[in-house]
This record gives structure tokens, sequence and C-alpha cells, in this order.
């Protein structure tokens, strides 16, 4: 099995998360090309999902289908194989980018240097804690103006809540950005505005060297050694092991559009970041190296054609060499399935591999077999634990406005919630469906789908509803009389489980200091 075990350990997936416009599109791309993936700057963004289109979501769409060849980019770095995962940037896509977190061993965050810390990375973060996903951050954009380094360092750690640990360091910022002290490495890495040009690097071997002083002046040698000291001071020295527990973010500092900071942040990324670790399945923790194959389905992309309503599903490799046309089990229904055309996605392009291991990512064509967060193994009866739902933003009743297509519209919905466009609740008092969002283009999306792919037609009624929570209690008496007390706002989840719709954040508040039994929870996962 040594095999398996040099192909695991070579592995390195990872998400690239940021606000939009902080230049994640930018950095992915930059970091294809070190990887000889791509050889023109421009190539990964015209697959951009562009902000402008909010209201055209068809655009959209269109974007994602295309997007589809960069959902996942592989490529070979030196003997490192590494697999990005595209994450999308449309915050009404928020719920596809959660669940591209659960496939990914590490994170690298992307931060605008003038605009610090915002919402979407905030949020993204939060998931990232909960998993304890090791966090690098790229602060982005040196060549323009922007804060002053040591306050973002603060509010990177005050807003993200995580220690941070700086491994290069920028000499000025904006017009006068003359480079960066990698602290990793000790050296020092010259800027030259040009966006095919590698950066100049001198290797320097003490901090009061003399070559530091020639390569950008004496004002500013002092200042940067004045900045090392302070921070030699502040933060304690870096730690790997509390980088990959998700305790401490290593930070660099850059500019993806002129490639500078790029590949440094690479080498020490290959470096350090974790190959893929075990998981946690609901009867134990599968090893990556156990020899066994199993994986989960975390991506389900549909395909927009209504001619052909077939879908990709995207697979993690958890363990073992997955293998094109063995018999793999699927879980849930306990069905034996071959895949004859898995596709692996390198360089860019889609192509049928025969086999791919614990790290990679296999789509699978699929016509409505999969859902979302399904289990596939050799045979082994265990559950991944899927990603937990988390409260929608948006709620809406979904009524039907053809009575002769109930049947398709009831098989749509269903079908829309398995791949995870949206969530669905029943409403206990009225028994009408609910479907929750994170935004208001899945509406768009799922009334659209739904009339173009199954023939039903439905609209939308507005409710006014603040939060969706799950509810338990230890004391069944007490969840019982919430139950019969809330009865008009209560709901059930896909699964079964108690929903308490509240309708405002004074319901909420109310409802939390009535019933101090009731445990209340803004995600499924508990
Ligand atoms: P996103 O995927 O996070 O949304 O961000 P993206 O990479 O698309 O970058 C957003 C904008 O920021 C782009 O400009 C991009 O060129 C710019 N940008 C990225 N990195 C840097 C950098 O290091 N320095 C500077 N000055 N700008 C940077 P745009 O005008 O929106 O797009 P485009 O017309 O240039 O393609």
């Amino acid at each position: 099995m040594a095999n398996l075990e040099e192909e695991i350990s070579r592995r390195r997936t990872f998400a690239i998360i940021s606000h939009p416009d902080a230049g994640k599109t930018t950095l992915t791309e930059k970091l294809l090309l070190f990887g000889g993936a791509i050889h023109i700057a421009g190539a990964v963004k015209s697959n951009k999902i562009k902000k402008t289109a909010t209201s055209d979501w068809m655009e959209i769409e269109k974007q994602r289908g295309i997007s589809v060849a960069t959902s996942v980019m592989g490529f070979n770095y030196g003997d490192y194989k590494i697999n990005i995962l595209d994450t999308p940037g449309h915050q009404d896509f928020a719920e596809d980018t959660y669940r591209t977190l659960t496939a990914v061993d590490s994170v690298i965050i992307v931060v605008d240097v003038a605009k610090g810390v915002e919402q979407q990375t905030r949020k993204l973060m939060e998931v990232c804690r909960m998993r304890n996903t090791p966090v690098i951050i790229f602060v982005n954009k040196l060549d323009r103006e922007g804060r002053d380094p040591f306050d973002i360092l603060d509010e990177l750690e005050a807003e993200l809540k995580i220690a941070v640990r700086p491994l290069s360091w920028p000499i000025n910022i904006g017009a006068k950005f003359k480079g960066v002290y990698n602290i990793f490495e000790h050296s020092l890495d010259l800027f030259t505005p040009d966006k095919q040009k590698a950066t100049e690097r001198v290797e320097i071997d003490d901090i009061n060297s003399p070559l530091i002083d020639e390569a950008v002046g004496e004002a500013d040698a002092a200042k940067l050694r004045e900045d090392l000291e302070l921070i030699e001071g502040v933060y304690p020295e870096f730690n790997v092991d509390d980088y990959l527990a998700g305790r401490t973010a290593p930070v660099f500092f850059g500019s993806a559009l002129n490639t500078f900071g790029v590949k440094e942040l690479l080498d020490c990324f290959v470096q350090i970041a974790p190959a893929p670790r075990p998981v946690q399945a609901e009867e134990r923790m599968v090893n990556p190296d156990d020899p066994a194959f199993s994986g989960f389905v975390f991506k389900i992309h549909a395909n927009m054609d209504p001619n052909h309503r077939s879908c990709i599903a995207f697979v993690k490799v958890c363990s073992g060499k997955f293998e094109r046309n063995a018999p793999y089990k699927q879980i849930r229904t306990g069905k034996t399935l071959r895949f004859a055309s898995p596709t692996a996605f390198m360089a860019q392009k889609k192509s049928i591999v025969d086999e791919a291991f614990p790290g990679d990512i296999v789509g699978i064509p699929d016509t409505g077999n999969f859902k979302i967060g399904d289990t596939i193994t050799a045979g082994e009866e265990i559950h991944f634990r899927g990603l937990p739902s988390f409260s929608p933003e948006m709620f809406m009743y979904i009524e039907n406005t053809d009575p002769m297509k109930s049947k398709q519209l009831e098989k749509g919905i269903q079908q829309l919630m398995d791949e995870g466009v949206a969530q669905l609740f029943i409403h206990q008092f009225n028994g009408r469906k609910i479907i929750g969002t994170v935004g208001q283009l899945q509406f768009e999306v799922i009334q659209y789908r739904l009339l173009h792919e199954y023939g039903a037609q439905c609209r939308w009624e507005p409710m006014s509803m603040y939060k969706a929570c799950w509810i338990e209690s230890d004391d069944p008496d007490a969840l019982a009389n919430f139950k019969k007390r809330k009865h008009q706002f209560m709901a059930t989840d896909r699964e079964g489980r108690d929903v308490f719709m509240a309708d405002s954040r004074f319901v909420l508040q109310m409802a939390q200091n009535d019933f101090p039994k009731i445990r209340f929870h803004f995600t499924s996962e508990f």
C-alpha cells in the first residue's frame, strides 16, 4: 500500500474563499499559472460569475454551467498534486460554498488590504471554525493604497476570531510598495509591477544584512527591522501544529494581479498545508489510508439543458483507491452502482479517469440517483456526516398554479432539494410547503427550473419570517408543551425534525426566555 500512502501524502485539496472582489479569481488563476495548468492570464476570469449580472440569473446559471470545468482545478506542482475547489463568488450561492468546505482539507482566505474583513469572509470563516479547518490568509492588493498591516492583523484576529501570525511582511504599500520580506524563508522579494515577470529575490541570512538597505533604501530598511522586531515581540513563533489545528492562521501579503507574493504563498502552502485528513463517519473515523474506497457527494451540478436532465455528482474520495467500473455501494439506497465514465479535473480539462485517490474529486454523470451528502463505499455500511443546513435567510410559500401538474411539481421540488438548491419545510399548522434560501436568486432559479425541467408551474407567496431554528430538549414534556403552545409556528424539515419558525427577533427572544428547557439551533447539526 506504499503507493496509496505516497499518493495521499502528496495531495493538497483546498478552497480559496473571499468576499466578492477581494481577488479570489485572480489568485486562483495565478496559482494555475505556476502549476502550468494554464498558460495565459485571463483564462479563469471568463468563468467568473459577474456581479453585474445579479438580476440576470440566467446569465449566472449559464456561467455556472461553464464553470463545471473550473469546479475543481487539479494540477501538479513539483511533487505535489493540488486540487483547488472553486466556490461561487455570488453570495446567493453561499450554501454551495458551505458544502464545498466539507470536501477540503484546508482553506486560503483572500482579504483586500483596503477593505479588510468583509461580511462574506466572516461568515465563511465561521464554517471553517466549526470544522477546525486550517486557514492561511492572503492580504491582497498591496500595490494599492490600503490600511496599515498591523491594523489589518488586529482586525483579522478580532473579526475572524483566530490567532494570526505574519509569515511575510510588506515594505510600504500602494505607490511606495517595494516588496515583501519573507519571514518563512528569510528572503526579500522585490516588487516590480509586471504581470508576467517573476519577482526579484534577494536571499538574506540576517535581518541586519546591508543587502536590505541596498535593495530598499536605508529608511525603509530601518522601518522593516523595526516592524519585524515588533512582530517577533508580539506574535508567538509560528507553530505548524497550531495552524493544522485551526488555532492560528499564517498571513501573507502580496498582489495577486501582479503575481507578487503568490509563489511565496504557494511554496509555503504545499509545505505546511495538510494532506487528506481522516473523515468522521457516524460509525467511525475513516482514515485516508484505509484500503477500501469510500467517499461522499458534496455537490450536484445540474445541466441547464432541459432535454438532458443530467447532473454531475461531485464525489470526494475519503479513503482507499477509487476505480472505474468497480462495484460500489450507495449506502442510502443499498444499491450497487458501477461508474463507467467518472471524470477528473486536471489542468482545466475534464477527462475520464481509471482511478483516483483520497483528496481527489471525481465527477460522476448522474440522472437523479444522488443526493447531497450520499456516502458511497466499497461495501462497508458507513455514513459520512453531511454539512449541517444553515438556517435560511429568506422564506416563501410555494404554491402550485397548474393543478394538472401537481405530480411534476412534487417531483421537481424533491429533486431540486436533493441537489441542495434550497431547503424545504412543511408547516405543521397548515401543511403548506415553505422554501427557505440564502438569497432572492434561488427563488427565480427554482421557478425557472421547475417550469423548464419538470413542466410544473408555481408561484411564490411572501411570508414574514425571521429565522427557522431546529429545536430539541432533554425533557420530552417540555418539548411537547412547546410544540403545542407554538403550534402555529412549527414546521418540519425534510428529515422530519422539528423546526420553530420565528417571525421576528422579538418572538425568538421571547421563546428563548419563556422556554429555558428548549435548545434553539441555527444549524441542523447539533
Ligand atoms: P473575486 O474573484 O474575489 O471577486 O475578485 P477578482 O479576482 O475578480 O478581483 C476583483 C478585482 O480586483 C479585479 O478587477 C481584479 O483585477 C482586481 N485585483 C485583483 N488582485 C489585485 C491586486 O493585487 N491589485 C489590484 N490593484 N487589483 C487587483 P476588476 O476591475 O473588477 O476586473 P478586471 O476588469 O480587472 O478583470
